[in-house]
């Protein structure tokens, strides 16, 4: 259950209908003075630890999303159960009681991440990493008890269970067998899943399992794909994208005429990001193939070059469109979660697609951003001269979105990259504000304190290259700096950055920020790269915080144009809106 009250135990009837009123009442305020970081519109459970986003889904006109939950406390923990929401528009999400818990010798140590399928009948299934009573990681299945009922409620397990079990093919490990994936119907009426693993020696592997009728799954000899010295992957996805458009495709789909390419993310536990390649499924031999140049390590693309890890997508039929969920953990120690009671939070929903070329993702906000959408202010041509900070005026600033594109003229003046400097992430982190290098750095300045004793700064510089072999004479870089973002050092404070594959010489350079209290998700040139911040400001708090646009570089940069917007909050997991848990169960909870 979300949430249990341990201190309340024993207190009488009525003092525990009083709390159960004053608890909702509490949580139904989201301007909480002692609970600055919590957020307005991003997925968090109303208190506790969360982490991986599982089985995503759209059933029945209702959009469902489990999650990582330790209803002990804001720590992880192994006895972790699967949280549930459900939601109508992926904005407002209405708590559910949680799927499942430890309950069978397959999962009695953990139910662990996994995804959900929907058969061909059209009723979802869930495939789920459980820990057995031996400490052994293995695969269970758990199907709804009344498909007839939108929400799910009610789960139950297999007595088949655990359906895969750790056998010595490939090397695998009873401690590295984990996270299946959405499985996938071959023409020859097998279904397929996938289990991230990796050998003793570091070799990382996406395990084939093949299944006639779901439950009876049998590894295959080979794989689907694999990369040494790439350590245990976690979480892995596989799914098709279109080639043109930006709809989404069907897991199982097989598209036609050669329309659609395949995409393998993994989540690499040694560097605690994910990375994903672009290539072809060879449904004759049952392997993956990378596009040419794409190995999928450490030097893939990523899906964010902040903080984000363990993610998932799915295919919503309804919208047509594929939606990614990622986690994003805190970058506070462990003692400060402890004392808000909470930790982690799910990115915003990403629509993600296939760029043009065919060489990588695009990902963008899901359009129901703009229900929350208020007051909204826009600047168009204004011209930010070297050393200029203009303030945003008029929005919400700790809650809002924002958009900008930049025009900058003189690009042959920007100076020509260092070429040790291959690391985007070591650049943003030694060039700091107060370097001019490169034509930079210009761009927004969130979560900003009146005397700037506090901000978080997203930029961009431009590079030209001398590569002669690279097809564009410029490099864009784009950085998210945490190091000014709070007083209290105790915090994770690392500069995230990313080379952004654009041409400002005929593209436009443009920016979306989302803000949100302790969250600042960016989009660099139109969804190419993302970088996801937790900051934890101790004066830029609610009213108090501050946006501007800036330039320190060495030229002026135009703004063709700004918007921004304040965002209302939205209603995410208050237990005052949950019709299952009242006052009578808050009641039984603390009585027990
Ligand atoms: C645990 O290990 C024992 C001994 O190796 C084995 O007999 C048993 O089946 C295992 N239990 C589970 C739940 O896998
Ligand atoms: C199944 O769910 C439907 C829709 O919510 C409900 O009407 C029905 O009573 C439920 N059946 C059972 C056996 O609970
Ligand atoms: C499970 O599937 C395998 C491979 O298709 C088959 O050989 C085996 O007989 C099946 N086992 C059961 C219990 O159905
Ligand atoms: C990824 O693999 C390529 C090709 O084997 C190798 O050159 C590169 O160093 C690897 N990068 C990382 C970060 O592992
Ligand atoms: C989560 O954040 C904490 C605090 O910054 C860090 O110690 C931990 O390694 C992070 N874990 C993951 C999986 O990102
Ligand atoms: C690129 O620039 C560096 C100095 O910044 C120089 O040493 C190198 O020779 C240049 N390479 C080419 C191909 O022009
Ligand atoms: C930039 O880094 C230098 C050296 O670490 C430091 O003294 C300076 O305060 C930093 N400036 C900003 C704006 O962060």
């Amino acid at each position: 259950m979300a949430k249990v009250h341990r201190s309340n135990i024993g207190l009488s009837l009525l003092l525990s209908l009083f709390l159960c009123n004053f608890i909702i009442r509490l949580e139904a305020s989201h301007q909480d003075l002692n609970q600055p970081y919590r957020t307005g519109y991003h997925f968090q459970p109303p208190s506790n630890w969360m982490n991986d986003p599982n089985g995503p889904m759209i059933y029945k006109g209702i959009y469902h999303l489990f999650y990582q939950y330790n209803p002990y406390g804001a720590v992880w923990d192994v006895r972790i159960v699967w949280g549930h929401s459900t939601s109508l528009d992926l904005i407002n999400w209405t708590p559910q009681p949680p799927a499942f818990n430890p309950s069978q010798p397959s999962d009695i140590n953990g139910c662990w991440s996994g995804s959900v399928t929907i058969l061909p009948n059209g009723k979802p299934v869930i495939l789920y990493t459980g820990i057995d009573k031996n400490k052994s990681q293995v695969q269970n299945i758990a199907v709804p008890v009344n498909i007839s009922d939108p929400y799910l409620r009610e789960w139950s397990k297999s007595s088949r269970n655990p359906l895969m079990a750790p056998n010595g093919v490939n090397g695998i490990n009873p401690d590295r067998f984990r996270d299946p994936t959405t499985a996938w119907l071959g023409r020859d009426g097998e279904w397929r899943v996938i289990i991230g693993s990796s050998t003793e020696d570091r070799r990382g592997l996406a395990v084939l399992y093949k299944s006639r009728d779901f439950f009876n799954w049998t590894q295959s000899t080979k794989p689907l794909h694999y990369e040494d010295l790439t350590g245990m992957w976690e979480c892995p996805d596989f799914f098709p994208v279109a080639i043109t458009g930006s709809n989404g495709v069907e897991t199982s789909s097989f598209g036609e005429n050669n329309d659609i390419k395949h995409v393998l993310k993994v989540s690499l536990i040694e560097t605690l990001h994910d990375y994903y390649t672009i290539g072809s499924y060879d449904r004759e031999n049952d392997v993956y193939v990378p596009d040419l140049g794409f190995v999928q390590n450490g030097s893939a693309p990523r899906l964010d070059y902040g903080k984000f890890y363990a993610s998932k997508t799915f295919y919503d039929d309804v919208k047509k469109r594929r939606i990614l969920w990622g986690w994003v953990n805190e970058s506070s120690p462990a003692k400060d979660d402890i004392k808000k009671g909470w930790s982690g939070l799910q990115s915003f929903p990403r629509k993600i697609w296939l760029e043009e070329s065919g060489k990588q993702l695009l990902q963008w906000p899901i359009e129901e951003i703009e229900t929350l959408r208020g007051r909204q202010v826009n600047w168009h041509n204004k011209v930010l001269k070297v050393g200029t900070k203009l303030q945003v005026h008029g929005i919400t600033a700790a809650q809002a979105d924002v958009e900008v594109s930049f025009k900058v003229k003189e690009l042959e003046k920007a100076d020509v990259i260092e070429p040790s400097w291959t690391d985007p992430e070591k650049i943003c982190s030694q060039d700091n504000l107060s370097v001019k290098s490169g034509l930079g750095p210009f761009g927004l300045m969130v979560l900003a304190s009146s005397g700037m004793e506090e901000y978080t700064s997203v930029y961009f510089r431009i590079f030209k290259s001398n590569d002669t072999n690279k097809n564009t004479k410029y490099l864009v870089l784009m950085c998210s700096d945490q190091s000014r973002s709070s007083l209290n050092d105790e915090n994770d404070k690392r500069t995230f950055g990313a080379f952004v594959a654009i041409d400002p010489s005929h593209q436009t350079l443009s920016l979306r920020t989302l803000i949100d209290h302790s969250i600042v998700e960016s989009y660099g040139g139109g969804g190419r790269v993302c970088i996801t911040s937790r900051v934890y400001p101790t004066l830029a708090i609610g009213e108090n915080a501050k946006l501007f646009a800036f330039n320190k570089g060495t030229q002026s940069v135009d703004v063709l144009s700004l918007s921004a917007w304040s965002l209302k909050s939205a209603l995410i997991n208050d237990e005052s809106m949950s019709p299952f848990i009242e006052c009578e169960d808050s009641h039984s909870l603390i009585q027990s």
